[in-house]
Parts: C-alpha cells; sequence; structure tokens
C-alpha cells in the first residue's frame, strides 16, 4: 500500500503561496481546501486562485470541496486540470452522477464524509469513486483536534476495498500529526491531509517524512501478507 502524504495549505501563508509550495515537494499531493461560507462557515479561495495555483504548483493538486451545491462548480476545477476533486456526500443528492462526470472531465472523483455521517450507504458505490475522505474533524477549520471516533469508518471502508480490490484511495483529513496518523494508518487510510503539523514545522521537509514514516510503519495490515 502506498502512503501519500498531502499538505494542507489552509495552513500555508497566503501571501506567497509559490514559495510555500517549493517548501512542500516531497510530499504527494497538495491538498486544497475550498469553503464556501455556506457549506461550512469559513470562506477560503475558488476557483480562479486553483487555476493559478495549477500554473505554478509543482505537484498535483487534491481539491477538497465544502461547498453546497458542488454540481454547479466541481466540473470546472476538473476542467481547471486537478488531479483530483472531492466534493462532500451531505451537499449532494446525486453524487454517483458528478463523479462519474468528474471522471469523464479526467480528474479523480472524491467524496468526502463529515464526522457524523455514515459511510454505509457508500459502501456498495465504491466502484464509482477513485477516493474516499474520512473527515477526522468538522470540516471548516485547520488545527482542529483529531476525531478517534471516526476510525470505525476507515475499518469498514478499507475491508470492502480489500474484499472487491478496487483502486480506492483512502484519506483521512483533520488534526493529523506524528501521534495521529499512526492510528489513521493502522484504521486502514492510506492518503494522509495535514495542514498545520506540515506548515507549522520549521522544517516542513522533515514533517512530511517524519509523517511518512510513521504512516509506513503502522499501515493497515502491516505485518501479514497485505500489502
Ligand atoms: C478542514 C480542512 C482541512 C484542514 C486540516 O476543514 O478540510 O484540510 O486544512 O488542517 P489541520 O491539519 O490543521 O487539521
Ligand atoms: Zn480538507
Amino acid at each position: 500500500m502506498v502512503t501519500r502524504i498531502n499538505p494542507s495549505i489552509l495552513a500555508a501563508d497566503f501571501a506567497n503561496f509559490e514559495s510555500e509550495l517549493s517548501r512542500i515537494r516531497s510530499a504527494d499531493l497538495v491538498h486544497v481546501d475550498i469553503m464556501d461560507n455556506h457549506f461550512v462557515p469559513n470562506l477560503t479561495f475558488g476557483l480562479g486562485m486553483v487555476e493559478r495555483l495549477q500554473q505554478v504548483s509543482p505537484l498535483p493538486l487534491d481539491i477538497h470541496l465544502m461547498i453546497d451545491n458542488p454540481e454547479r462548480w466541481a466540473p470546472g476545477y476538473a476542467e481547471a486540470g486537478a488531479y483530483s476533486v472531492t466534493f462532500h456526500a451531505e451537499a449532494t443528492t446525486e453524487p454517483v452522477a458528478l463523479a462519474r462526470r468528474l471522471r469523464q472531465i479526467g480528474a479523480r472523483a472524491g467524496i468526502a464524509l463529515k464526522p457524523g455521517t455514515d459511510v454505509t450507504p457508500y459502501l456498495d458505490l465504491l466502484d464509482e469513486f477513485d477516493q474516499v475522505l474520512v473527515m477526522t474533524v468538522e470540516p471548516g477549520f485547520g488545527g482542529q483536534s483529531f476525531m478517534h471516533e471516526t476510525m470505525p469508518k476507515l475499518a469498514q471502508l478499507r475491508a470492502k476495498v480489500h474484499s472487491t480490490g478496487l483502486d480506492v484511495w483512502l484519506q483521512v483529513d483533520g488534526g493529523i500529526t506524528a501521534q495521529t496518523i499512526e492510528i489513521a494508518a493502522a484504521a486502514g487510510a492510506d492518503t494522509f491531509v495535514a495542514g498545520s503539523s506540515v506548515f507549522g514545522a520549521e522544517n516542513p521537509a522533515a514533517q512530511i517524512d517524519l509523517l511518512r514514516q510513521g504512516a509506513a510503519s503502522h499501515r493497515h495490515g502491516a505485518g501479514n501478507l497485505e500489502s
């Protein structure tokens, strides 16, 4: 299983994204949090910013849409060239149709679940998605504490991915540190968003290494034949 570390630029210096991106070259993707002050009580940036980031980022973009009406906006992010576009299950009644549209445009399609959202209805739809994002905090703000009670969802997802053999990335987002990443990895996550723990570190590259090691050494199935 591959470990992916996706730093969230929500915790970066908004006035210096280009230099901030150069500090995280050893990461896998850049996580970009789009908030609309409706779906979540906070506002960040939109499509115009992402189009520009797409031009200057050395890493592919992992877009996390915390917005209402993703049908209206998500395809534009895929058309802008984002590698991955994840929308919230709670914000749409047609997740499969939207995921198909994103894939058709050429992006990986992701679905995100808030901490209180049950994963069960999505388990039989997994082949429609390339990524499931299990929120490990309430979406809206960086710097919150990891919610352990979300871990059973990952275990359910990992078991389903294992039994079906699908290539679906299992992402966690919120409160990921060198300690909590071990818990999330053991529960079955393979893709880790980290905002404050990476950009708040004196040496982001060293922190990315530390997170990667923590995840790899505690990954689900380590020690048996599963890889
Ligand atoms: C929260 C965002 C996260 C946030 C994580 O709503 O989705 O991506 O940047 O920040 P940390 O890692 O500081 O919890
Ligand atoms: Zn996020």
